[in-house]
């Protein structure tokens, strides 16, 4: 049976949180204002829908209540099970879990059984995340994932949740994304904690690679059945020809897109991919014609995912699409982009790659980490004062897309 739906981490939709980004939010809200008053942005960007948030307003850029899906996932669940959704991924947040250091909340351990058995009730199998970039406060101050002891500290929670839910759930993803977390938080410092250092770089996916493999020890020991994977997030790399761009591509398409499958290999199950990006390699990175661009101005390149799915054939693992997404407040470009990515994934199916699922990101219009709420991925809107929910014309393409591909 193939899986179709749609996506969401915790910390983007739930509200409520209380991890090293809510800290981090409330104290960087002031200067994202200040950094983006001095762009020009689109009168669509600044007058959103449903009266939510724009980029120049500080409550952009705090997550707070979010979409109120920890109190809400009844509703969300009906609603994409309606929209003809057989699957859902979603991410179950450990500073819940485990608030202190060694100290598990049982109650919050209750209500993540609750959703599962709320996908459950409704014919949607869980594809649960196990950690989708927040930390709680207390690793944050022992160093989140340049901690060398993190592997140990993700494995204790990954044992806890596996013990909690193994009647459950079949498919567990450890990590999301490790190698853009790295960069961002690492190296790049765009997010907390806001490191500039190749070495805590190299620091934190090590540690995220060591941290998979015990979770994939734990899970496996206790539950032999489940199907363990990691989500990543993989460019397309296009090389315009010659030596010089092809080195810089298969050096990039090294680092950033098997680097981490290598070496977690062979503790993996299946391949979590999360498409978004083409890279063309001119004599520098980034060098793409834009011909179709997102609220963000990411270019959207669905020829992509069909380059990124056959390179990943030597893997010789299924692999689920569990994220691919845009932003589109206007709800223009969604149905299209949908349909385009969807034609070659089907391409690459023919041609023997082994694909099982698609989620589209995200169900829900949610919080996009350092943008805050302004860019909306949802298949659902989501009124930022009343949290109603609304759903879009592109959600209702894709369910007649599902509905005539459920036997993929
Ligand atoms: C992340 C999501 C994010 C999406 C859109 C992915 O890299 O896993 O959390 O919202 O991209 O930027």
């Amino acid at each position: 049976m193939f899986f179709w739906g749609a996506a969401t981490s915790s910390h983007q939709v739930e509200g409520g949180n209380y991890n090293d980004w809510s800290e981090w939010e409330i104290k960087s809200a002031k200067i994202k204002v200040q950094n983006a008053k001095l762009q020009k942005w689109p009168e669509f960007i600044l007058n959103p829908p449903a009266g939510g948030p724009n980029p120049l307003q500080e409550e952009n850029y705090i997550s707070g209540k979010a979409a109120e899906h920890y109190r809400r996932f009844h509703e969300d669940f009906d609603i994409a099970k309606s929209l003809g959704h057989n699957a859902h991924r979603f991410s179950i947040e450990w500073s819940r879990i485990e608030p202190e250091q060694g100290t598990f909340d049982e109650e919050e351990i209750k209500h993540y059984r609750n959703v599962v058995e709320a996908l459950r009730k409704r014919g949607l199998e869980p594809f649960v995340s196990l950690w989708h970039f927040t930390l709680p406060l207390w690793l944050r101050k022992i160093g989140g994932t340049e901690n060398k002891e993190f592997p140990s500290y993700f494995q204790r929670y990954a044992e806890k949740i596996t013990a909690a839910l193994k009647d459950k759930i079949r498919f567990w993803i450890t990590l999301n994304e490790p190698e853009i977390y790295s960069l961002n938080a690492c190296f790049r410092g765009r997010w907390p904690p806001q490191k500039k250092s190749i070495f805590s770089f190299y620091k934190s996916l090590r540690n995220l690679a060591a941290a998979h493999q015990n979770a994939y020890e734990a899970i496996k020991t206790i539950l032999p059945k489940a199907e363990v994977g990691a989500a990543v997030n993989l460019s397309y790399f296009e090389s315009s020809g010659g030596l010089i761009n092809d080195f810089f591509k298969n050096a990039a398409e090294g680092l950033m897109n098997f680097h981490f499958l290598n070496s977690v290999c062979p503790k993996i199950d299946f391949i979590g991919l999360n498409y978004y990006f083409h890279n063309r390699i001119d004599w520098g990175f980034n060098k793409n014609a834009n011909k179709w661009l997102s609220d963000m101005e990411w270019e959207i390149y669905p020829e992509g995912i069909y380059h990124v799915l056959t390179s990943l054939k030597k893997y010789k693992l299924p692999i689920y699409i569990t994220e691919n997404g845009v932003a589109d407040s206007r709800d223009i470009l969604r149905q299209k982009f949908i349909q385009e990515h969807i034609i070659w994934i089907k391409k690459a199916i023919k041609e023997g790659i082994n694909v099982r699922g698609y989620f589209y990101w995200s169900l829900l219009d949610n919080f996009e980490w350092d943008k805050g709420f302004w860019p909306r991925f949802g298949l659902v809107e989501v009124n930022y004062k009343t949290l109603k929910r609304k759903i879009r014309p592109s959600a209702l393409a894709y369910k007649k897309i599902i509905e005539g591909n459920r036997a993929l």
